[in-house]
């Protein structure tokens, strides 16, 4: 498949990387080609491709979205055209002072962003835990894998991200429509705030058990 890469920084260069010696065709949708960060991942995996945002995603079967929240609106503003009819994994999460939601829990970001792009289809998926967790996915010795949930309005673009997440190692869980995308960024909260401000273990992931 081939992925274009929008932000590529602890989360879009982890997945960036795992799914290119997944088999993926990778792009980094970079806005600057010449920057220290896309020369070391280059430099790390010869493997990825560089190309302006544009041509990435014009090009892509899937774009990634990993900027930081804040940047959303003008990055996707100024690939709309290239976005209409594709599929968006949304990876960001709008976080707010003292690590509350950054939209004041009235409307998930990933709604936002489908409403800004309503012909794109947007799967808010690999948002729920850091990047450590994409980085290295692996939990051996448990007999079950680490799950990640996932949420979005459109079937089949939720299928293909269910076998991108199950191609790095996770149990796709697909959890609803976008209006279950709040409730994701609201467990995104809670493992930061236990991780990041609660001492526990970034290498820390949910599992799903059943009977
Ligand atoms: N960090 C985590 O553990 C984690 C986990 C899950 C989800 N998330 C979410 O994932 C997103 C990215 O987080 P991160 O930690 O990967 O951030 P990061 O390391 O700061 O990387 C951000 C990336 O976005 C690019 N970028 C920044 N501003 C941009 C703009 N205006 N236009 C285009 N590209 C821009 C940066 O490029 P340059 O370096 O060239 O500026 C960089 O490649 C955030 O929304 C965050 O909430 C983070």
């Amino acid at each position: 498949m081939r992925i274009a890469c929008i932000g590529h920084g602890n989360v879009g260069g982890a997945l960036a990387e795992r799914l290119q010696r997944a088999g993926h065709d990778v792009v980094l949708a970079a806005h600057d080609g010449g920057s220290d960060s896309v020369r070391a991942l280059v430099a790390r995996n010869p493997g990825l491709g560089v190309a302006t945002p544009a041509e990435a995603v014009r090009a892509a079967d899937v774009a990634l979205l990993a900027t930081p929240y804040q940047a959303n609106v003008d990055v996707l503003a100024g690939l709309a055209a290239e976005l209409d009819g594709k599929i968006l994994v949304d990876c960001t999460n709008p976080v707010g002072p003292g690590l509350t939601h950054g939209l004041g829990s009235r409307q998930s970001g990933t709604e936002a962003i489908q409403a800004q792009l309503p012909r794109t289809k947007v799967v808010k998926a690999f948002s729920i835990y850091g990047f450590e967790n994409f980085r290295d996915s692996a939990y051996p010795g448990y007999g079950v894998k680490p799950v990640m949930l996932f949420c979005g309005n459109d079937a089949s673009a939720k299928q293909v991200v269910a076998g991108l997440l199950a191609d790095l190692g996770w149990e796709p869980l697909d959890v609803g429509g976008a209006e279950q995308a709040l409730h994701l960024e609201h467990m995104t909260l809670l493992w930061v705030r236990m991780v990041r401000a609660g001492g526990h273990s970034p290498h820390m992931v949910w599992a799903v058990l059943r009977r």
